[in-house]
């Protein structure tokens, strides 16, 4: 079995979404540990490759073909605002620039789609590995022919956790330490593998029983909030509030684990 959703309008997104997803990740599998262009973005440390923008030119260019009225926000500026339009499409076209740019191999391609503000599609692509993660809202989310359901452990020391830290992390305040600090004295273990997206859908996927960050963004969750929803979890802001998908604080567990997580967590200052 794979994920084939009943709502043709759905099935159609979907269908679009993987290709795309694929099509980008074989940009990257092909671009990896070669020599590429690298400039920064707001900080010395926040990266943009030229394989980035080759990326996201592909999806946004694929998407404004086949659905030219469609919204596309996407992270390296090519979207188009069409306030009015139902659907939306939400593109990190390759989330983990800093391993991409240092020959780390953890990094993907993600796209979501709201419908009416809603999610309805996400899709999350590991070209290394050849993992889709995908999900429909109301359909589960899969990883290929396998659906997925979050872990079932219910004891913090257990845990495997994960968190990143913001491009702002060597000046500002709201550094996410103190909270790195809670978790690491509590849980089994704790991992900073340098890519959101696959952060959440390793906790839709069980390997990761909890995840944390700050200073996200749209593109960083779009597709990792759905498909952690789908596979059961959990996901909130720091103060167990509805998930805000602008990414300013996210939270994602299996579901046991949550309380305990944001009993260890600072929440953001500003
Ligand atoms: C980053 C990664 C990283 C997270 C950063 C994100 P980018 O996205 O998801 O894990 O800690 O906050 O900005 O810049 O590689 O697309
Ligand atoms: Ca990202
Ligand atoms: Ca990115």
């Amino acid at each position: 079995m794979t994920l084939s959703p009943k709502d043709s309008a759905h099935a159609a997104l979907l269908e679009l979404a993987r290709d795309l997803t694929v099509r980008a990740g074989a940009i990257q599998r092909d671009r990896y540990e070669t020599e590429f262009s690298i400039d920064t973005k707001s900080a010395a440390i926040d990266l943009v490759t030229e394989v980035d923008r080759a990326c996201e030119a592909l999806i946004v260019d694929g998407i404004r073909s086949a659905r030219p009225d469609d919204a596309i926000l996407a992270e390296e500026g090519h979207g188009q605002d069409r306030p009015d339009a139902a659907i939306r499409w939400i593109i990190d076209p390759l989330d983990g620039t800093t391993n991409f740019a240092h020959g780390f191999p953890r990094f993907c391609v993600s796209i979501g789609i709201e419908q009416q503000g809603e999610r309805v599609v996400g899709v999350v692509y590991d070209p290394l590995l050849d993992e889709r993660f995908e999900a429909v809202r109301g359909e589960g989310a899969w990883l290929g022919p396998r659906r997925l359901t979050v872990s079932r452990e219910t004891e913090f020391g257990r845990a495997l956790a994960a968190t990143g830290f913001a491009y702002d992390v060597h000046h500002s305040d709201d550094d996410n330490l103190e909270s790195f600090r809670n978790v690491v004295k509590s849980a089994r273990g704790i991992r900073r593998d340098g890519s959101a997206a696959l952060d959440l859908c390793y906790v839709a996927a069980g390997r990761l029983d909890a995840y944390w960050e700050l200073k996200l963004h749209p593109w960083d969750v779009a597709a990792g909030f759905l498909i952690v929803e789908e596979a059961g979890g959990r996901i909130s802001d720091f103060r167990n509030g509805p998930a805000d998908r602008s990414g300013r604080e996210v939270v994602a567990t299996n579901g046991p684990l949550h309380e305990t997580l944001l009993g260890q967590l600072v929440p953001r200052k500003s």
